[in-house]
């Protein structure tokens, strides 16, 4: 180990190392409260009768939690890697950067303060009251300009693709922000959205799908696009593959969000574009999923021997999967089954756990140990441990919500022979029941996966503390 590393004058990774540790942190937080929110499901009473822990309040709390704070923390902590690393540049600014970190921590505190108290502008992924947005987008402002700044100084003469992927995540997670978030205030703790009725409903998916499209998956494909051939050892298999599929995947993706608003008051024609530009998706997704897989060409045999590498290769493989799903979802009449549904839970999951939240882990395994100086973990057998526990929670987790989604649709649709429903809405939720509780274990596996991790980074830190005194200089 080497201190020389760690406070190399090139580049600034102390906000890199404040933001990975604070991925980890917001991820035990975030699913944690997704597991209490799966758990009521299956047993009401934990909503203790009080508002503040009622599941209508802790759900958009988990989103928020998750996407924002776990999910955004790992964008921010390695796109703020990648760029330096592959940039040669040390960030833009260093005071920035810093603003960048405690700004978006105090928009997530902002998150976990007003949310429980029932203060939401109600628009799904977009709950925040308008003074945190307006600090969200002061803080996305200088994201952006340390982010491109970096790039504008770089020292190499061309732009790595993983860059291409960020920065589109950061313009486009910009511009659906402003737009969505446009609302008339009436106090300092409520607006309303200046958009009416189906016109607000089609800028609100507009957002909603985006916020897959360049957040949960952009953002995600850059840090895919370093970290794989970094861990695999590997170039990128297809370098035009990388370009052709990032300039298909960010022109088809902004057309999709109607699938989200089958069968509503939106016209029929926006409702059909919105599936046919779902299915067209299917292409540059897995052109993206085939360029990692096959990044791993000649290196399959690492994948007996390194868990890493098996995170991020389960991660793509998700990836591919729910990009299947996603586009089957949004033809008109197999939503008409699925919609509503619990199957739409286990396919955002699908996504959610089994690739964004691998991706993530699997990218932070690699980076963690190189931000403090070592080569790698405390502890090889302790990532093997989660990767086991995070493949076994997410598979829970989606199959059971698979048999309760299409149980669900099938017994919604279910009709007598005069006409009347065969079933209650409260006989399909009896029937869910068991995969509630399937579910609910599942989500606790994965969120025991994550505080294994938080007790391998907490060790590999101090390991290098450790290293740090072992290496100071002797004196007699
Ligand atoms: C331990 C892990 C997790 C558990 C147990 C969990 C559980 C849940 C539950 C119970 C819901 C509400 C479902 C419903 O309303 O019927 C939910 C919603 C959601 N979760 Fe998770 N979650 C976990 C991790 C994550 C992660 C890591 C992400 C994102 C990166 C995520 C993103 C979402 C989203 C976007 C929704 C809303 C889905 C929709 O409205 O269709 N979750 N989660
Ligand atoms: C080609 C890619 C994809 C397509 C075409 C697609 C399509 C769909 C469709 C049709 C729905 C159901 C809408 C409804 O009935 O309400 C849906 C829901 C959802 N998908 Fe995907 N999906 C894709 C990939 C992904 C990925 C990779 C993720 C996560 C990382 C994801 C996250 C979500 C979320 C969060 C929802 C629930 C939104 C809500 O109702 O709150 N999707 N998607």
């Amino acid at each position: 180990m080497s201190n020389s590393v760690i406070n190399n004058a090139t580049y600034n990774y102390k906000v890199v190392r404040q933001f990975a540790i604070m991925t980890v942190v917001w991820g035990i937080v975030g699913m944690a409260v997704g597991v209490l929110i799966a758990a009521q499901l299956a047993w009401p009473q934990l909503n203790f009768d009080t508002p503040w822990f009622s599941f209508g309040r802790l759900r958009p709390l988990h989103t928020n939690a998750v996407i924002f704070a776990f999910g955004t923390s790992a964008l921010i902590a390695t796109s703020f890697y990648v760029v330096q690393r592959t940039c040669q540049a040390r960030l833009f600014s260093d005071a920035l950067a810093s603003f960048v970190f405690w700004g978006w921590q105090a928009v997530i505190v902002l998150a976990i303060i007003t949310l429980p108290m029932g203060l939401t502008s109600t628009k799904e992924y977009a709950e925040l009251e308008w003074p945190i947005d307006i600090l969200v987008v002061v803080v996305w402002v200088a994201y952006a300009t340390v982010f491109f700044g970096t790039i504008v100084k770089r020292k190499t003469s061309h732009i790595y693709v993983a860059n291409w992927f960020y920065g589109a995540f950061i313009i486009m997670i910009a511009i659906l922000y402003v737009v969505n978030n446009l609302a008339i205030p009436v106090s300092l703790t409520k607006s309303y959205s200046i958009f009416p009725g189906a016109i607000d409903a089609m800028v609100q998916w507009w957002w909603g799908h985006n916020a897959v499209g360049f957040l949960l998956t952009t953002g995600f494909l850059g840090m895919m696009y370093y970290f794989v051939p970094k861990q695999a050892e590997r170039p990128v298999y297809s370098y035009r593959l990388s370009i052709v599929h990032f300039w298909a995947l960010i022109t088809i993706y902004v057309w999709a969000g109607a699938h989200h608003l089958h069968y509503s008051a939106l016209p029929d024609w926006a409702q059909t574009a919105g599936m046919v530009m779902s299915l067209i998706l299917l292409a540059p997704s897995w052109g993206g999923m085939i360029n990692g897989m096959m990044t791993l060409s000649g290196a399959w045999h690492k994948l007996r021997t390194d868990p890493i590498l098996r995170f991020l290769v389960v991660a793509l493989s998700f990836y591919g999967m729910s990009t299947f799903e996603g586009p089957m979802m949004s033809i008109k009449t197999v939503n008409a089954l699925s919609h509503n549904t619990d199957w739409t839970i286990g396919h955002v999951h699908a996504g959610a756990l089994g690739w964004v939240a691998m991706i993530s882990i699997g990218s932070l395994y690699h980076l963690i140990p190189r931000l403090f100086g070592l080569k790698e973990m405390y502890s090889t057998s302790l990532i093997n441990a989660h990767f086991w526990m995070s493949t076994i929670g997410t598979v829970l987790y989606i199959a059971s919500m698979w048999v309760n989604g299409i149980t669900q649709g099938l017994m919604w649709r279910a009709v007598n022979d005069d006409g009347t429903l065969t079933y209650s809405f409260a006989e399909s939720i009896t029937a869910s029941y068991p995969g509630y509780v399937v579910r609910a274990i599942g989500g606790a596996i994965f969120l025991l996966g994550m505080l294994v991790m938080a007790y391998n980074v907490w060790m590999t830190v101090r390991q290098r503390e450790a290293e740090a005194v072992d290496n100071l200089p002797q004196t007699a």
